[in-house]
């Protein structure tokens, strides 16, 4: 694996050398935040989307963007060339940087710690298209800034343990009586014809799988709408999806041991699907 760079901090160097302190405000507070971007046969995919919300989680934390989005599709470009013409995934993160003393409030004058790897991605299980996957409902126990995309990721690993421990691969989050996400993913469900995602607000993250999911709704001519998702609406619907940049658009056909539309992936599943796939293929 030595051979296997990564960026630290204005350095390509094997992922063995790469160390940060532990004085680190990412290490001390997870004071720090991330992307994920993938990238598809080398080509990393809807990079200007996740650079936009790069800088809409900085500035959320007080942090200007320590490069320039041209800076960052160096870098990125660079990594991904280890791997080159592979599907795989990116994952990015600066942190605060490192302080002479551990204190809550923020120093001034600290340097970021700027971190990026890319990791093949491991291929998808092709069950999940024809079975689809299960999910759990849990109390979304998370703080009032979910649209950051930060590190301080506990509730979010507790909740995905506990969908893990209980013969799920999801869990999915309801906070006042809303569904409102995934632990690591974005919700959808199909309810008389019409798909249906929450609105962006601080309780969610604002997905770039889920935006480009509208996208592409719009353009085939599917009906949707973003609004709240009542959590009884779950029972009910004909359909529910959850959506990441690394699973992409997954079929919920299971949820609290239940079936979903017979325990089948659904149509309309299929069809955007279909359409997410043509439109990475365009990219290739
Ligand atoms: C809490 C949460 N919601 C939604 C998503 C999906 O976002 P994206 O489609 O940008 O990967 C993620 C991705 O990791 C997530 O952690």
């Amino acid at each position: 694996m030595n051979s296997i760079k990564v960026y630290l901090n204005g350095e390509f160097i094997p992922l063995t050398e790469a160390k940060v302190s532990v004085m680190d405000r990412g290490f001390l507070f997870g004071d720090s935040i991330y992307e994920v971007i993938p990238a598809y046969s080398g080509r990393l995919f809807r990079l200007q989307h996740h650079l936009h919300r790069l800088e809409n989680s900085l500035h959320a934390i007080h942090m200007e963007n320590p490069l320039s989005h041209g800076e960052w599709e160096e870098l990125l470009a660079i990594l991904v060339l280890q791997y080159a013409g592979k599907d795989q995934s990116v994952y990015l993160q600066v942190t605060r940087g490192a302080a002479p003393s551990r204190d809550h409030t923020i120093p001034e004058g600290l340097i970021p710690t700027i971190f990026a790897i890319s990791t093949p991605f491991p291929a998808v299980d092709p069950q999940i298209y024809t079975r689809g996957i299960s999910a759990i409902t849990l109390d979304d126990i998370r703080w009032h800034y979910c649209n950051i995309k930060a590190t301080t990721l506990l509730p979010n690993v507790l909740l995905r343990q506990e969908a893990k421990e209980r013969g799920a691969m999801e869990a999915i989050l309801v906070r006042d009586g809303l569904a409102i996400e995934g632990a690591a993913s974005n919700l959808f469900i199909v309810d008389d014809g019409q798909i249906i995602t929450p609105p962006k607000s601080e309780h969610l993250l604002p997905g770039v799988t889920r935006d480009l999911v509208l996208e592409l709704a719009a353009e085939a001519d599917l009906p949707y709408c973003e609004m709240p998702i009542k959590a009884e609406q779950l029972d009910s619907a004909d359909e529910i999806w959850l959506t990441s940049s690394t699973r992409e658009i997954m079929p919920v056909t299971h949820l609290d041991d239940r079936p979903i539309n017979n325990g089948k992936p659904g149509e309309l599943w299929q069809k955007i699907f279909n359409h997410f796939q043509a439109y990475k293929d365009e990219l290739r």
